[in-house]
């Protein structure tokens, strides 16, 4: 519960960055996490992973020798994130996942396997929501995935320009239900 009202005292400050007033059902982040083939060894990305609900269920997924970066901007997130988990597999950014390049430069890391996303594109500027999403699709792997959730499907056009594809599936339990937006990059 504690979590919850946390989590809304964040949105309630800042909802054009959060996007949304709850955490993800428990619903929404298993079908998200069941998108990551646990026997692939990888790395996985997160963009906006908030108080890290989603992250949790990712990080059950990932094989043992996997990666996870995760991208966050809110200081209240990130401090959250730094105290939740020690999980040595998990590597926490406070940037905008518009910089993921440059880390992933200096990270050494060529491509990646899974970008997970819980980024509010509908509310932020078009342009930089285009942007990071184009970002997304170059830093993928041929074959990899990029899996975003939405209350709406006012972006799917935008995604099915970029990727060319984006397969839809609706989660009625949570708060708002959700749509799971997954794209191939092929
Ligand atoms: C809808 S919340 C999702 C939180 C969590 N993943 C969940 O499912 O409950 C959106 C998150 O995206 C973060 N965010 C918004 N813009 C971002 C950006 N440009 N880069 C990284 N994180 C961003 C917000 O701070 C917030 O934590």
């Amino acid at each position: 519960m504690q979590q919850k009202l946390d989590f809304l005292r964040q949105s309630l400050r800042n909802l054009r960055m959060t996007g949304s007033v709850a955490p993800s059902s428990r619903f929404l982040c298993r079908r998200i996490a069941d998108k990551i083939d646990p026997e692939k060894t990888g790395v996985v990305v997160e963009l906006g992973p908030g108080d890290g609900v989603i992250t949790d269920y990712i990080l059950k997924r990932l094989h043992p020798d996997g990666r996870l970066l995760v991208f966050e901007i809110n200081d209240t997130f990130v401090a959250k994130i730094k105290t939740r988990f020690e999980d040595p597999r998990l590597m926490l950014i406070h940037d905008s996942a518009a910089h993921m390049g440059r880390h992933f430069e200096k990270m050494g890391i060529e491509k990646v396997d899974y970008i997970v996303s819980g980024i509010p594109f509908v509310m932020l500027d078009e342009a930089l929501s285009e942007a990071i999403i184009q970002e997304c699709r170059n830093w993928l792997a041929t074959g990899g995935l990029f899996v975003q959730f939405h209350y709406s499907p006012l972006l799917l056009k935008v995604y099915r320009r970029i990727f060319g594809n984006a397969r839809v599936e609706f989660i009625p339990l949570n708060i708002p239900p959700a749509l799971v937006i997954t794209c191939h990059k092929n």
